[in-house]
């Protein structure tokens, strides 16, 4: 627990895993008061993960409005939205759905059942947003878990012979596929790397709030080390997503209905397993906006 959340009624209880911890005594619904929004805040700075479990029934303006506590909210890209997806239900645009349930045979949400790998969010626009919320609603009754990395510790774990030769190197963070490998609508599917399209980051980056330095990588599909030989290029990046795919700085979450979860998009890779495209799972997804990676 931090010094200053001693004194107001929540408790912060890190996972004992390498990042993550949950936050108890909050109805997120309340109004929180000034002092335990900037102890969130600090929580997740330092814990890059939060839990908020029990949060049942809470509507789209209610997880817009406590989003907002970590910061203005950035939309989803139409991208993100319709990639391969028919209509999507009625939601307000800064939230996604992510949801494999189906009605009249089309999609309602993103990402289906299937495995997500290793990515970071939004990470193929130029201002990626900061960070990540999702809020469970449907849980199936088995897989679907979903996986957090810790990039400053993989960083400050990598050996120094791969940071020298990536530090100063420039990723691209592929936009033609989803995390779950789908292409997305109007996007032409990549046939050589160095002409992925998606944003360009550097592969180190600063954390805005801590000044500490992570890794920042997006998706292990189609990306390319700028201006590197593709068979460089390749041997670093699969260096890189091994080391950060890590158990050591990995956190593993089985979801409850009611759980919110806070991820920072800076510092954390994340990645769900599959489940059984039989059962539903439905999650509504909220994004803090962030600025370029420098
Ligand atoms: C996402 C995502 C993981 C999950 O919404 O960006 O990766 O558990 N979701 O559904
Ligand atoms: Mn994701």
């Amino acid at each position: 627990m931090t010094a200053r959340a001693e004194t107001l009624p929540i408790e912060i209880v890190p996972t004992g895993f390498a990042l993550g911890a949950e936050i108890r005594g909050i109805d997120v619904r309340r109004k929180l008061s000034a002092e335990v929004g900037e102890a969130l805040r600090e929580a997740w700075k330092q814990h890059l993960v939060l839990l908020f479990r029990g949060q049942t029934g809470l509507n789209d303006e209610e997880l817009i409005a406590f989003t907002r506590v970590f910061g203005p909210l950035q939309d989803a890209p139409n991208s993100e939205v319709t990639a391969g997806f028919g209509s999507f239900s009625d939601v307000p645009p800064e939230v996604t759905i992510i949801s494999n349930i189906e009605v009249d045979g089309k999609q309602i949400g993103a990402l289906g059942a299937g495995e997500a790998d290793w990515h970071t969010d939004m990470s193929f626009i130029d201002e990626p947003p900061a960070g990540s919320c999702l809020y469970a609603i449907e849980i199936p009754p088995a897989g679907g878990n979903t996986s957090f990395t810790n990039m400053h510790r993989a960083l400050d774990t990598l050996e120094e012979e791969t940071v020298s030769a990536v530090k100063d190197a420039r990723c691209v963070h592929d936009e033609s596929l989803t995390s779950t490998g789908a292409q997305r609508q109007g996007v032409p599917p990549v046939t050589d790397v160095r002409e992925t399209p998606g944003a360009r980051h550097p592969v180190l980056r600063t954390h805005p709030d801590t000044g500490r330095k992570a890794l920042f990588l997006g998706r292990r599909r189609n990306a390319w080390l700028i201006d590197f030989d593709v068979e460089e290029s390749e041997r670093l990046l699969d260096r890189l997503w091994t080391h950060a795919a890590d158990e050591s700085h990995v956190w593993e979450h089985r979801w409850r209905e009611g759980d919110i979860v806070l991820w920072d998009n800076r510092a954390v890779m994340h990645r769900r397993e599959p489940f059984a495209p039989t059962t539903r799972r439905l999650m509504h997804r909220t994004q803090v906006a962030g600025g370029r990676p420098y």
